[in-house]
């Protein structure tokens, strides 16, 4: 069981390209410290702020990716470039990372540019289910957040195995469906999955089988749905605060369901959070 609309994935470049409302929520994220993901929050009294906890989410990824001197890694729906810049700081590795939007492209690029790691960073509109790339062009990948845009999960797994040398680390932070789940729950991922032009999320052991069947072995998954879930009701309140900014060419409604599913998303049970982590052969 997969959820989430089906076909091609425009909707999601046009959605990172900028439409008004995005823009606006852009800055909110640019606040947030330019990561396009969940925070990291380790309990109740833990008082992070949202930039602080989103990059503890960055450094768990940089640990489960666990890179090694010289080598490339591959960033698959790199957004503007921030989890890539952290990596590049704490690891001596190149990056080179991918997304559908162009405009994510240029801001990924300025970004290296200004923080003087152009000469190990590369970023490149591609799309993940058609890599750009020959076989075994890279040591490591992540997909930080990027999954669950993409319509055919299967293929860009097959891709990502294509693209990677043997012995090659992967490590993905994704949402999954917990179940059971109740038809109101399914009702609120589905909604969700459309406003957030979220094409793929499955039950964790539907990831794992497909990992498996494109060769990904000592496959590790650390659910760490609890500490994610502030990050709905955090960005919901911020964009509520900005919303008549949000609102232009008279999309009200889209705005208001936007937030609405914001804040619907950490009161949904049925969704799950991991960070899972695999190695190639
Ligand atoms: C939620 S953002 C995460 C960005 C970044 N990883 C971060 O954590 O800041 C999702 C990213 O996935 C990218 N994406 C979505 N579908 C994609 C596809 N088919 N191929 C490549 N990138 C894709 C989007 O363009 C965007 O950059």
């Amino acid at each position: 069981m997969t959820v989430g609309p089906s076909g091609v994935n425009s909707d999601v470049a046009h959605f990172y390209n900028g439409s008004g409302k995005v823009r606006v929520a852009g800055r909110i994220r640019d606040r947030w410290g330019g990561n396009l993901h969940n925070g990291y929050w380790h309990d109740a009294d833990d008082d992070a702020p949202p930039e602080v906890a989103t990059d503890r989410l960055t450094d768990l990824m940089i640990e489960r990716l666990a890179p090694r001197p010289g080598q490339r890694v591959l960033d698959i729906g790199c957004g503007i470039g921030k989890p890539a810049a952290r990596l590049l700081r704490a690891h001596p590795v190149d990056v080179v990372g991918i997304t559908i939007s162009e405009r994510q492209v240029e801001q990924a690029r300025a970004g290296a540019a200004e923080a003087g790691l152009a000469d190990r960073a590369t970023f490149e509109y591609a799309d993940a289910m058609r890599m750009p790339f020959p076989d075994d062009s890279f040591d490591g990948a992540w997909a930080l957040e990027s999954m669950f845009h993409i319509p055919d999960r299967d293929r860009a797994l097959a891709e990502t195995a294509r693209v990677l040398r043997p012995d090659s680390r992967l490590a993905i932070a994704d949402f999954v469906l917990r179940t059971p789940i109740s038809e109101a729950g399914m009702r609120a991922v589905q909604r969700i999955c459309e406003t957030f032009g979220v094409h793929s999320i499955s039950p964790v052991d539907e990831y794992l089988a497909q990992l498996s069947s494109h060769g990904f072995t000592d496959v590790d998954v650390l659910d760490i749905s609890d500490n994610v879930a502030r990050t709905g009701t955090l960005l919901a309140d911020a964009w509520e605060a900005v919303r008549d900014q949000m609102v232009e060419n008279g999309n009200s409604a889209e705005v208001d369901a936007m937030i609405t599913a914001t804040r619907d998303f950490s009161s949904t049970p049925e969704f799950g959070y991991v960070l899972v982590s695999a190695t190639l052969g």
